[in-house]
């Protein structure tokens, strides 16, 4: 059932568990994402990027998402992940989205935290969560291509004056992790010279100073030992692309090579989407969500 993202997050599992926002633009990615939910017994988010309401409409999305929903047991709330135009957040809250990031971390603080407070404020009036970024994350994500890093990482007494300001629900942090896969040789630099995907000690500053939870994005390809030691660190959600897309090109790709013969798309997708399910089931597990949707 479609509920609000406040149904999913709670005090209760920081330290213990997260949930997983995995991203979706298409029927079989929903399938294979609520297909995992149902059979994890698990809570999830699915959210959208402006990219996959672009590709597949916006009311035509949110109402496949919708739709698909309503038939199962689980609580899955909806997202919409990295988004710098006001306008279509109005809309996608007038759609049934209880949360949305306002991603202006590409302009400077003040910009940032002025546009942030005016979703807030917008979306707080209609019991709607806003989630933001400070720092940038790397990686290709949309209509960011953020390639430096250190510097870009965010700073924890930056972040509790960002959240003090905007009154946000959900702080997306900088901490190492990137969108994508690197394959450009700058990325691939900077994480060569990283002792781990995760800053581990600069999220637990932030854990420190911060109440409200944290969000790691771009947790495809961090190691798994990662993934553990930021939740118990204490970060709530962990969002999820690049792996989950992985899996169903690679078995598309396996099928369509091995036959020929089949010219039905829906034979052809059929194992793609399984084959999602089933990493979005590992990630499920991995962080420990399994069995909390009942
Ligand atoms: O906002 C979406 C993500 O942060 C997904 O990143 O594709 O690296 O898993 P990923
Ligand atoms: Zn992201």
């Amino acid at each position: 059932m479609l509920v609000h993202i406040g149904k999913l997050i709670n005090k209760k599992m920081v330290g213990k568990y997260a949930i997983p926002a995995f991203n979706t633009q298409d029927l079989e990615t929903t399938q294979g994402i609520i297909r995992a939910a149902v059979a994890q017994k698990s809570p999830v988010i699915i959210q959208t990027s402006v990219g996959a309401l672009e590709y597949a409409g916006v009311e035509e999305l949110a109402g496949l998402i919708k739709t698909q929903v309503r038939e199962v047991n689980v609580p899955i709330a909806l997202h919409q992940d990295h988004c710098h135009d006001f306008s279509l957040i109005k809309k996608l809250i007038n759609l049934g989205y209880s949360s949305v990031m306002i991603d202006a971390s590409h302009l400077p603080y003040k910009d940032n935290v002025k546009l942030t407070r005016e979703v807030v404020s917008y979306a707080h009036k209609r019991g709607v969560w806003v989630q933001a970024e400070l720092g940038r994350i790397l990686g290709n994500e949309d209509w960011q291509n953020v390639k430096s890093g250190e510097d870009l990482m965010t700073d924890p007494d930056e972040a509790v004056k960002f959240v003090a300001e905007t009154r946000i629900d959900t702080l997306a942090v900088a901490v190492g992790s990137m969108h994508g896969i690197p394959v450009d040789p700058r990325i691939k630099k900077v994480l060569s010279t990283l002792k781990e995907h995760i800053d581990l000690q600069r999220l637990k500053a932030i854990r420190k100073k911060i109440q409200i939870p944290l969000v790691v994005h771009g947790a495809s390809g961090v190691p798994d030992a990662q993934i553990r030691a930021a939740i118990k660190i204490g970060v709530s959600i962990f969002n999820i692309d690049t792996d989950l897309r992985v899996a169903f090109n690679k078995a598309l790709r396996k099928n369509l090579k091995q036959h020929l013969e089949i010219y039905d798309p829906r034979k052809l997708l059929a194992p793609a989407t399984l084959a999602l399910q089933k990493k979005a089931e590992e990630k499920i597990k991995l962080l420990k969500s399994n069995g909390k949707g009942r």
